[in-house]
């Protein structure tokens, strides 16, 4: 790495030093780390994952570096900072708790901030996250939360889950379950589906229950079809609950149970994801139904799977199996 780089680096260790400080060492952190605590994360796991909180204070960073001798051009392309009009810089993140973003080989290279809301500091217009901007150091499309950590015990069981959120992630690793990764809130790039082939065979999507993340979960299996060899299969949270919430309400060996023993087959998930916004009692929306279904058919390398599948198309809709069969075929043919 450049000594710009080096610097840069230096930077975020620092800051996530200090941020971790204020959080488990002082006044000012204490409601934050009692919110945490509240959440379910224990002071080891804060303490692995270095999770730190930044004070309501737009020049709390700035006094921390006031006097490192460091590059004019390494604070403004940090990303910690932002320009006020008259140039000066000033904090970009005040009053977050704050998750370092590190990079495959572990080293901080961003933050994600959570918006800590109390009773005096509610509701401003705030995101409920903020990231670090896109920087020589942190390159969003290649970055994978926790991956670095998860390498190894990816590689041991072949097999990743892709989580939504980095709580989500969090609440896992917290139950023992140390191969999974997210994205972070963006949809997951050709880089990163690269990076995660190299040392899996199997991913297993278990993003939120809700509906933005089913249909997350409807797009990231076509990407993942598209561009990647990868087996695929599907965690649902049940109740429309994110990962991180289902370990609250019904405990760390529900959850794992639920990540071991809930998988389905792309198939099986797409058959319930169609027909959510369809009404069934309605002769037209369930020959679409089956259309659209016979199309996710061709995507079932199995003949096994695909046998199966036709068989129970058939019985649920009485159309004969022949029918079925023939109509793949056809598609089949379009499609090459
Ligand atoms: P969620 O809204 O599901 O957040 O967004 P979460 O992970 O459950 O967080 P908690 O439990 O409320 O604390 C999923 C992911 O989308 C990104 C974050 O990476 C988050 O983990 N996101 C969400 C943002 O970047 N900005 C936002 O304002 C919200
Ligand atoms: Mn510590
Ligand atoms: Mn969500
Ligand atoms: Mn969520
Ligand atoms: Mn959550």
């Amino acid at each position: 790495a450049s000594s710009q780089q080096q610097q840069l680096i230096q930077l975020h260790e620092k800051a996530a030093e200090v941020y971790h400080h204020m959080l488990m060492n002082t006044a000012i952190g204490e409601a934050a780390l009692d919110y945490l605590h509240k959440r379910g994360l224990d002071d080891q796991l804060i303490e692995e994952f270095n999770i730190g909180f930044a004070p309501n204070q737009r020049d709390f960073l700035v006094r921390v570096f006031q006097n490192e001798s460091l590059d004019s051009e390494a604070f403004p392309n940090s990303g910690l900072f932002v320009e006020r009009e008259s140039e000066e810089l000033v904090d970009r993140f005040y009053q977050r708790i704050m998750f370092p973003i590190r990079n495959f080989q572990g080293k901080t290279v961003g933050f994600s901030g959570r918006f800590f809301a109390t009773e005096e500091i509610s509701n401003q217009e705030q995101p409920k996250y903020l990231n670090s901007p896109e920087t020589s150091l942190f390159n969003k499309r290649e970055i994978l939360f926790n991956f670095d950590k998860a390498r190894s015990s990816i590689r041991k069981g072949s097999t990743v889950y892709l989580f939504e959120g980095f709580m989500d992630v969090l609440a896992a690793y917290h139950s023992g379950v140390t191969n999974g990764i997210a994205s972070m809130g963006t949809s997951l790039t050709n880089e990163q589906i690269t990076s995660i082939s190299r040392i899996a065979q199997e991913l297993v999507i278990c993003y939120d229950g809700d509906q933005a993340g089913l249909d997350a979960t409807n797009r990231a299996i076509s990407h993942l079809q598209e561009t990647s060899r990868l087996n695929l299969s599907i965690v649902s949270v049940p109740e429309g609950l994110d990962p991180d919430e289902y370990v609250k309400k019904y405990g760390q060996d529900a959850f794992v149970n639920l990540l071991e023993h809930g998988k389905e087959t792309v198939f099986l998930f797409k058959m319930r994801y169609r027909r959510l916004n369809k009404n069934m009692a309605n002769e037209k929306e369930q020959l679409e139904y089956v259309q659209e279904l016979l199309q996710d058919l061709l995507d079932v390398d199995s003949l096994i799977e695909q046998d199966r599948y036709l068989t129970q198309l058939s019985s649920e809709f009485q159309i004969s199996r022949e029918s079925l069969q023939q109509q793949l075929y056809d598609l089949k043919r379009q499609r090459r």
